[in-house]
């Protein structure tokens, strides 16, 4: 039988992760298709009924239904309730299992300029479900985090949570304050931002990407993918900074659920490839 993987967003149908995840399962011999489920939030309660009764194996959770999710699942694991938002769902002969590797994601990305994330200041922009998992992720690294929303409780309250679980100080705070960091050594753009092709030319985090400002960094990483070559990341090219683009999040964040999915290592480089991202 042909098992059945996809991703439960809204909007869905512009993901990457199906060319992503369907050539994974094409390269290691596995039936599978992995489908988009681009699901309002009212009918979220129905999704989760089929997902039980087709049955669907598995699903990824994106935007913006990573910390509704836990409302549906049966199960979490440990470092879902202590980030508190999941993007990944096994479904466990009806149980349905709730993950999130966009903690490991965000690390394993960083990685590949930053061999050692301990001891490294980073700030976060954002403070939605990612924003979260990126946070903790760093944190468990050993790194010093501040976080930055446009709606400054978000922020405070993962400071506050990460604060109880880290047993250290965490700044969370206003978008509007970044400004006035000193310098550190990371910087991570977490919002949804660029995603709205409307009107971001008059966005206010926009303003916020002055060469002064990023200039404030060693290392600049944008979780946007769509564009790939966000606005930001343009600035730091410019400044020739090390940078990390949304692609590689993804990329290991998925190859991480394939792993949760399947038990079969990822083939890594065939992810990679498929992406349309270059
Ligand atoms: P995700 O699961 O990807 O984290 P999310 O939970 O919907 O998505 O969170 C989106 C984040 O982008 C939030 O931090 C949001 O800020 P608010 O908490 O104030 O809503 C942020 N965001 C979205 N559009 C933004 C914009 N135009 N300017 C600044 N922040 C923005």
């Amino acid at each position: 039988m042909v098992q059945k993987y996809g991703i439960l967003a809204y909007p869905a149908r512009h993901s990457l992760s199906p060319v992503i995840h369907n050539a994974a399962f094409r390269a290691v011999g596995i039936k599978a298709v992995y489908e988009t489920f681009e699901v309002t939030q009212k009918d979220i309660g129905d999704f989760v009924r089929r997902v039980k009764s087709e049955p669907i194996s598995g699903f990824s959770v994106s935007l913006p239904y990573k910390e509704l999710i836990l409302d549906y699942l049966d199960e979490v694991d440990e470092e879902v309730r202590k980030i508190g938002a999941c993007n990944t769902v096994v479904n466990k002969d009806g149980v349905l299992c709730g993950y999130n590797t966009d903690h490991l994601g965000a690390v394993l990305a960083l990685n590949e300029v930053v061999d050692n994330l301990n001891g490294r200041s980073a700030v976060i922009l954002g403070a939605g479900g990612s924003s979260r998992a990126i946070a903790y992720g760093l944190l468990k690294e050993g790194a010093k985090v501040m976080i930055f929303n446009r709606t400054e409780e978000k922020a405070r309250l993962i400071a506050d949570d990460f604060s109880k679980i880290f047993k250290r100080e965490i700044f969370g705070g206003s978008l509007i304050d970044v400004w006035k960091i000193e310098e550190s050594d990371i910087l991570i753009q977490a919002t949804s931002v660029w995603m709205m092709d409307s009107s971001f030319s008059e966005d206010p985090i926009r303003g916020l990407l002055t060469i002064e400002f990023v200039n404030k960094f060693r290392v600049v990483m944008d979780i946007v993918y769509k564009p790939l070559m966000t606005p930001l990341i343009k600035t730091a090219m410019d400044l020739e900074k090390m940078v990390v683009m949304g692609d590689k999040m993804l990329l290991y964040q998925a190859a991480e659920q394939f792993r949760l999915w399947t038990g079969v290592e990822a083939p890594l480089e065939v992810m990679a490839g498929a992406s349309p991202l270059k």
